[in-house]
């Protein structure tokens, strides 16, 4: 997509919640906070920063060197003496932090601040006895188990920099990130459950590990802890062997605040994913200060974050924000459907959950599946409504807010991106809310939409969503390419690049409309066309591969592949399936394509660049735009 287009913004409809909420709210008046941080922007952050323990605090709040920020210099703090120590050694310490749930009903456990705590300074011990240490890279690929949480928090503690891999990668997505980070410890699990079925985690880490010499040993948690699991002795050690006996009590280590504190795959337009690499004290001063604000929490909220802390949404608002803020976090392995398309709701009555984030894919299904659903709990604990990952329309704005909210709940639709580490944009509670606009930039942050000058554009003109100061939680770089960390900065002079097409209104209301790159965001999830096109032509039938994102009422976007045989091959359902189930493989479910298509030839520049935009419009039947560079 380009930015060459406009929006008719009709006579802006807003809903506009009672007075108290913005009365009440730890901000209070979004534009007072506003000029207060436009006015003085080190100061502000100062501020925040100083609402969290550091063992030295900083120098200076940040020094800006183009486009390189470093922020809080000198301060040294840890992130998990905040999220735990600061709570399990007061008042809260017989708070519950964390309470996880199972796919059935009888999976449940929970933990205070004080046990997760200790859970967390075992594990960390534990994780020392193999020789881990500070800066070394651990990758967690586990399902959503309180353990994923634990070991997170565990390298933490010790200064060891985690690289989470979403459970549902496949081998080869899983091996390149491995590899990627030259990661020393894998922790996995032997399963993870979806839809009552049981995958083998650990057989896929045992064929992803070959080829990555850096890992010397892998840590299997056993989900059934009545079956016994086959280890390799050399290699491999079981979750609970390696705590057992470990001290309570561990240290945390006291981290710069610019060393890295974990990096986290995102995929690119072209080629590899990208690792994005965060910093111990910008990421928690950004993450504690959004949760506290945007969701605005208190001390009674039990907060749920559908998101997997497999992905930035956990990373910082599953975990690290809420336990920041002292909050009472639900985690669930559950997915939207099933057993039944009441399990979310069941959930949220069950556990009287207050502050509901989740995603638009989510509303969407929930949608057609009909209100009844919904409407046979008792949602009335619910006190705020988020929304994250992609564009949150208009008729799913008024469903979330009419049928979960009862016209009750403010809705923050947040922007925001594994690159930014935090909230960006989004409407402040208590701020009149207008259906398919994210809102405006929270205070903290400078944002835009402007043309490929970088002049901001007029209302109703399309352009691209740019911020234009440095942030504390920014990406420090790209994990081993700073060069792609640099092309952030450099497609707009002045600005960091979202990619992201916007559109603003009259009142500075930002409506996110897409990615203007080759990303396709399917289900909320980033999926690089380069990424599934290298697994289809790494099938033996395939010659040449070209995938796009087709607009889809549900998830968003849906992939649709255009594939080339190679000589002497069958066209058919068969081959079909067998490319679909190869995907699967390599990548995982979430980049499967729901349509293929089998050619003789693709659109390419003359320098042999596939035209994916060409494609697009073909089969949305639209203009495909300027093909002067078309090969013959
Ligand atoms: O295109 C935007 C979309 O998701 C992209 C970032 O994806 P990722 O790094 O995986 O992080 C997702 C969770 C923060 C963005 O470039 N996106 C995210 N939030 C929204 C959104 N699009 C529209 N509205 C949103 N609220």
């Amino acid at each position: 997509m380009t930015e060459n287009f406009s929006v008719k913004l009709e006579e802006a409809k807003y809903y506009t919640p009672e007075v108290r909420c913005r009365e009440q709210s730890w901000m209070g008046n979004y534009n007072k906070t506003y000029q207060a941080f436009l006015a003085d922007p080190d100061g502000f952050w100062d501020n925040v920063a100083r609402e969290l323990e550091w063992f030295q605090p900083w120098s200076r709040v940040k020094e800006w060197d183009y486009p390189y920020a470093r922020w809080f210099l000198n301060g040294k703090l840890n992130i998990t003496h905040n999220c735990l120590d600061r709570h399990a050694h007061n008042q809260r310490r017989n708070k519950v932090a964390l309470m996880w749930r199972g796919e059935t009903e009888d999976e449940e456990r929970i933990y205070t601040y004080r046990q997760l705590f200790q859970a967390v300074c075992r594990f960390a011990n534990g994780l020392k006895s193999l020789g881990v240490g500070k800066g070394d890279r651990v990758c967690i690929y586990m399902p959503v188990v309180p353990e994923q949480v634990i070991a997170m928090l565990a390298c933490a503690r010790i200064g060891a920099v985690h690289s989470v891999v979403f459970g549902g990668f496949g081998v080869n997505a899983l091996n390149q990130r491995i590899r990627g980070t030259n990661a020393k410890v894998v922790i996995t699990a032997d399963v993870t459950y979806r839809r009552g079925r049981a995958i083998p985690l650990k057989n896929i880490v045992e064929e992803a590990v070959v080829n990555a010499p850096s890992v010397e040993r892998i840590v299997v948690l056993r989900r059934d802890t009545d079956k016994p699991v086959e280890l390799h002795p050399e290699m491999e050690v079981d979750y609970y062997d390696l705590v057992d006996g470990e001290s309570r009590e561990c240290p945390a280590e006291p981290m710069d605040a610019e060393d890295p504190l974990f990096i986290l795959y995102t995929s690119g337009t072209t080629g590899a994913p990208k690792g994005i690499v965060h910093a111990c004290g910008g990421y928690t001063v950004g993450t504690y200060y959004t949760t506290k604000h945007v969701f605005d929490i208190r001390d009674d909220d039990i907060y749920w974050c559908t998101a997997d802390p497999g992905w930035i949404t956990g990373h910082s608002y599953g975990i690290y924000g809420p336990l920041l803020n002292g909050a009472t976090c639900l985690i669930a392995e559950a997915t939207p459907d099933y057993p039944t398309p009441g399990t979310w709701w069941d959930l949220i009555e069950e556990y009287g959950v207050t502050i509901f984030y989740t995603a638009p894919t989510a509303i969407r299904m929930f949608m057609r599946v009909g209100e009844e659903w919904p409407n046979r709990y008792n949602l009335s604990s619910l006190r705020i409504l988020g929304s994250v990952g992609e564009p949150l329309n208009p008729e799913a704005f008024e469903w979330f807010y009419h049928t979960i909210g009862k016209d009750r709940c403010p809705i923050v639709d947040t922007w925001w991106q594994t690159e930014t580490g935090m909230h960006m944009l989004t409407t402040m509670i208590g701020e009149p809310m207008r259906p398919g606009f994210v809102g405006r930039p929270i205070p903290g942050v400078v944002a835009d939409v402007v043309n490929r000058q970088g002049k901001p554009v007029p209302p109703g003109t399309g352009g691209l969503l740019v911020i234009k100061e440095p942030w504390p939680s920014m990406m420090r770089t790209v994990w081993g390419d700073d060069e792609r960390y640099r092309k952030y900065w450099e497609t707009i002079p002045g600005c960091y690049t979202a990619a992201d097409l916007a559109v603003k209104d009259e009142d500075g209301y930002i409506m996110v409309i897409g990615r203007a790159d080759d990303l396709i965001v399917v289900a909320g999830h980033n999926i690089g066309t380069a990424e599934v096109e290298s697994a289809l032509v790494s099938h033996d039938a395939v010659a040449e591969a070209a995938v796009i994102g087709k607009p889809d009422p549900l998830k968003g976007n849906t992939i649709k592949a255009f594939v080339i045989l190679r000589d002497g091959q069958q066209p058919g359902e068969k081959l079909k399936k067998d490319l679909i189930y190869h995907v699967r493989m390599t990548l995982g479910p979430i980049a499967i394509p729901s349509e293929i298509d089998f050619v003789q030839s693709l659109p390419k520049t003359r320098s042999g660049k596939i035209m994916r935009r060409v494609l697009k419009a073909q089969e949305m039947g639209m203009d495909p735009g300027d093909i002067s560079t078309l090969e013959e």
